[in-house]
């Protein structure tokens, strides 16, 4: 898109009713559609995961931020109030593309994910582990530091913890072996906060926090980005005055035979409407 383009209108969605969009390169947001509806029940989602193109994290930056903008006019065609970029690679790329061309809130991974790790940790020695793009851009580390010169930040890609997490392999052997091997280093190196920076990861926890020790924090940046667009919504005064349980809608570029499956263990619990959608569309929306 042309950066002279005026911002895009943010259609009829600046409505306290309007569903809040959320969008991943695949399922991996799902974990954060649990954590946001953890703390904002009430609201309504909509959620974009780009089956057919994942993954993001292999890509070059030019097409993720192509993506990024498509995926964020099909959510602003169903009046979303917000969104929340729910994948770590899209952030790390996307988001001053995306903030420039469209006038509606947009919240990140790694700016609540950031700030939440330097809340949490006392040594100031943080871990950040993501995919090749999101560790390779160093996107964590530029926001530590941006707001705290002094800390001491290690990026690690863990590109395995992916497909391990989408075949549900979450207490495998396979995992824990893998996950020895990525995060031996950070354990030596003395970390006590862990940044779970791919939103595929919080699906393997408990292997995560069994191997680099139960005294190292983890962040998971769906908790953060749910807090900060809670308070962003606040703010605007646009969060919903529904007392009844937010509807949740689900829409993909591709329907696998796993999907349901695979986005049940992420979501952890049934889903029932999901709606594809034409990724020709997609490409000329
Ligand atoms: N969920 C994506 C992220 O948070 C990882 C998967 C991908 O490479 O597209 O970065």
């Amino acid at each position: 898109m042309n950066s002279k383009d005026k911002k895009q209108p943010a259609g009829l969605g600046k409505d306290n009713q309007s569903p809040i969009g959320i969008f991943d390169s695949g399922i991996g947001g799902l974990t954060v559609v649990k954590r946001l509806a953890a703390t904002l029940p009430n609201e309504n989602i909509v959620y974009f995961g780009d089956t057919a193109r994942v993954p993001y994290g292999s890509k070059s930056n030019s097409t993720v931020v192509e993506y990024s903008v498509q995926n964020t006019k099909l959510l602003l065609s169903k009046y979303v109030k917000a969104i929340i970029v729910a994948c770590n690679t899209a952030s790390s790329i996307a988001i001053p593309t995306l903030k420039k061309e469209f006038n509606i809130p947009i919240i990140g991974m790694i700016e609540p994910g950031a700030k939440m790790a330097l809340q949490k940790t006392r040594n100031k020695k943080i871990g950040v582990i993501g995919t090749r793009a999101t560790t390779g851009n160093l996107a964590y580390s530029s926001e530590i530091k941006r707001i705290d010169d002094t800390a001491n930040v290690i990026e690690k890609p863990c590109p395995l913890f992916v497909p391990l997490a989408e075949e549900g392999w979450t207490d495998h052997n396979a995992t824990h072996e893998i996950a020895e091997e990525y995060l031996k280093e950070l354990r030596r190196d003395g970390i006590d906060t862990l940044v779970l920076g791919c939103t595929h990861y919080p699906i393997l926890t408990n292997v995560i926090q069994k191997i680099i020790g139960k005294n190292v924090n983890l962040i998971d940046s769906g908790v953060a980005s749910a807090e900060l667009i809670k308070e962003e919504l606040q703010k605007l005064d646009l969060l919903t005055n529904s007392n009844t349980t937010g509807l949740q809608e689900f829409y993909v570029s591709d329907i696998q035979v796993k999907f349901k499956e695979v986005a049940e263990l992420f979501l952890g619990k049934e889903i029932e409407h999901v709606h594809k959608v034409d990724l020709e569309e997609l490409s000329l929306e």
